[in-house]
Formats: C-alpha cells, structure tokens, sequence
C-alpha cells in the first residue's frame, strides 16, 4: 500500500496554549485535523464558561483562512465547581466536556481537584446532561511511584468512580499502560481512552538510554517496552473505544532543556504521519480511519467529518525545531525520518 485515503481526522486531546503561542499551534492543529479537543489547563485556568468562550474567540481569531477547524471547548474541574455550571456547559453548545486533573499531577494543574470523593454533585451533573469526563489518569501520593501512578489511579479512584456513576461518560485520557488498555477495553461503552503518538512510538529506555531526552518527557511518563506493546496493540485492534488523541503540548526548547524540564511533547508537525508510522508496522493501516477519524467522533456523540486527507508512502525529515512564542520549540521526533506524508 503505498497511498491511503482517510476521513479526516479530529484530535480528542489538545493543548493550545494561549495569547503568542496561538500562531503557532492553531495553524498546527488544522493542518491536518477538523476538530480538536481544547484542553483547559492555562494559567488561570478555564474554569468557566464565560472563560471559555474568550479562550474559543482568542483561538478562532488564529484559524488559517478556508479552514473549517473548530476548537471543542472543556471546562477545567476545581473543588468549587458547581453543577450550576456544568447545567451552563451543556447549553453552551460550544463546551464537550469537563477536565480532571488531580491538584499538582502535571503542567498547570495546581488548581485541580483535591478530593475526587467531594465531586459527587458535579458528576452527577454530568451524568444527567451526558458532559464527557476527561481523566488525566494518576495519583499524586508520593508514596506511589512516577511509573505505578496510572495503575493505581485506576484501581483506587476509577474502578469506584465507574462503579458509582455507571452511565457517566469517561475518557481515560492518553492512556500508557496495559493496565489502562485492559481497564477501557473490559469497561462499559461509555469509557473510551485515547493515546498520544509518543505512547506508541517510544518506552522510557528511549528517553533514558543513553542520555536523557527531555524532549520525550511528559505526563503520565513513558513506560516500559510491554505496555508501549500493549497500547499499539489497543490502538490498530479498531475497537471503537480506543482513539486518537495527542495531547501534543508545547513548551520552548529552554522550558524543556532545564535542570528542572517541564512534562508535554508537540506533536502537531507530524501527528498523523507518525501514528501512520505505527500502523504500518502493526500491518494495521486499515484500522488507521477507526482510531484517527471515527471513534472519537461517535464516541462525544458527533457527526463524522465530511472531508478526507490523502497520506502518500514518502520519506521525509522532520524539522529540527518549530518557531514558538518569541523563541522556538522541538517537535516531538525532530530530525528522525517519517515513512508517510500528509499530501493534502
Ligand atoms: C501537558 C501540558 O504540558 O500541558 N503535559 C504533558 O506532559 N502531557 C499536561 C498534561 O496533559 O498532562
Ligand atoms: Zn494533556
């Protein structure tokens, strides 16, 4: 097979940034994808609705001329949320979901939420207007480790959340284990997962070998060999639950190359090449459609995109770095070759 035809695909979990960034990452988004959802994370964060509908004008204002990219909106979860404000959310028409970070999880999620047991009216909520549940997945106890936090998220908060809001829909957001594949695919239909290009393409031996990577460091951290092995497996199976979502997330070079580097890798210069990449060597490019371009769709319970995009069997070199902000970022894979180009 040397060309593939595609629905065109939407990304289930984006993080755009805001103000200077917007140059960069709204054209990144919609050169390949339709609709991308907006995670909420800036500083202050989205945590209303009226937020949200500022962020969504800051980013249309940056939507490249003829593109019919739309940002789907989320609204960022705090102990204080009210159901008051999901009830917004839903009439909105713009807002498809609402975020849980656990406080201090990952890159500005210090105003999360603290106790997932105090949540009850929120999810209840929810549940009644069908507002999709965005997971980043962990735990934060220090006395869990970097590498089990996904894990034992999953059996100390999910399985009872799950169990007490059994119609609420979840998505476990970019999942990295074969806990977390096994944990959606055993679930009910209402809990889909996504998974990130760099999930797929790497373990941690890949950042740690040899040198550290910064650039391939995010949250929830790579793990080991058998879990990357189980996430392909999940992705390129075509179960309609598993679905693409990047969390491409963009830090400057300096942010990352730092005693101290900050987690999220940008994947938006390759994003769909590089999960081609994976499906090709899975031999699995006909389940490629399914996870890019129509679970997630009919997972949030939206019509499928009507345009498609064309990918040709081509090497090509990735950049070695992506303007940013008043300086510039490495992409996720900078300078590694890609066997599949996005031709239009
Ligand atoms: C994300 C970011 O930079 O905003 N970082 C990351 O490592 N994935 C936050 C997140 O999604 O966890
Ligand atoms: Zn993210």
């Amino acid at each position: 097979m040397d060309s593939i035809t595609l629905i065109r695909p939407d990304d289930w979990h984006i993080h755009l940034r805001d103000n200077l960034a917007l140059e960069t990452t709204v054209p990144a988004a919609a050169r390949c994808f339709d609709r991308g959802i907006v995670m909420p994370n800036l500083t202050p964060p989205v945590t209303t609705v009226s937020r949200a509908s500022a962020y969504r004008e800051r980013i249309l204002a940056h939507t490249p001329y003829g593109s019919n990219w739309q940002p789907l909106m989320v609204l960022y979860l705090t102990d204080n949320t009210s159901p008051k404000e999901i009830h917004a959310a839903a009439e909105s028409g713009f807002i498809y979901g609402c975020k849980y970070y656990p406080a201090g999880a990952t890159t500005n999620s210090d105003s999360g939420v603290t106790d997932l047991t105090k949540m009850d009216a929120v999810f209840e909520a929810m549940q009644s207007v069908g507002m999709v549940l965005q997971m980043h997945g962990e735990v934060t106890s220090d006395d869990v480790d970097i590498f089990d936090r996904e894990a034992v998220f999953i059996e100390r908060h999910l399985r009872p959340l799950v169990a007490k809001f059994p119609d609420l829909k979840i998505v476990l957001e970019h999942i990295t284990t074969q806990q977390g594949a096994e944990f959606v695919l055993n679930a009910s239909d209402n809990i889909g997962a996504t998974i990130t290009p760099q999930h797929l393409l790497y373990n941690r031996n890949h950042m740690l070998v040899g040198g550290i990577r910064p650039h391939l460091f995010c949250l929830p951290i790579l793990k080991r060999d058998v879990h990357q092995q189980a996430l392909i497996k999940a992705a390129v199976s075509g179960n309609q639950k598993i679905f693409l979502g990047t969390d491409s997330a963009p830090h400057t070079q300096d942010a990352k190359e730092s005693s101290c580097g900050c987690a999220g890798c940008f994947s938006h210069h390759a994003a769909i090449e590089m999960y081609a990449e994976v499906f090709d060597q899975a031999g699995a490019m006909d389940k490629l459609e399914a996870f890019a371009s129509t679970n997630g769709c009919d997972f949030y319970g939206l019509p499928r995109n009507n345009s498609t995009i064309l990918l040709r069997r081509e090497p090509w070199k990735i950049q070695a770095a992506v303007p940013y902000e008043d300086t510039q970022l490495i992409p996720l894979g900078a300078g590694t070759t890609l066997n599949w180009m996005l031709v239009e």
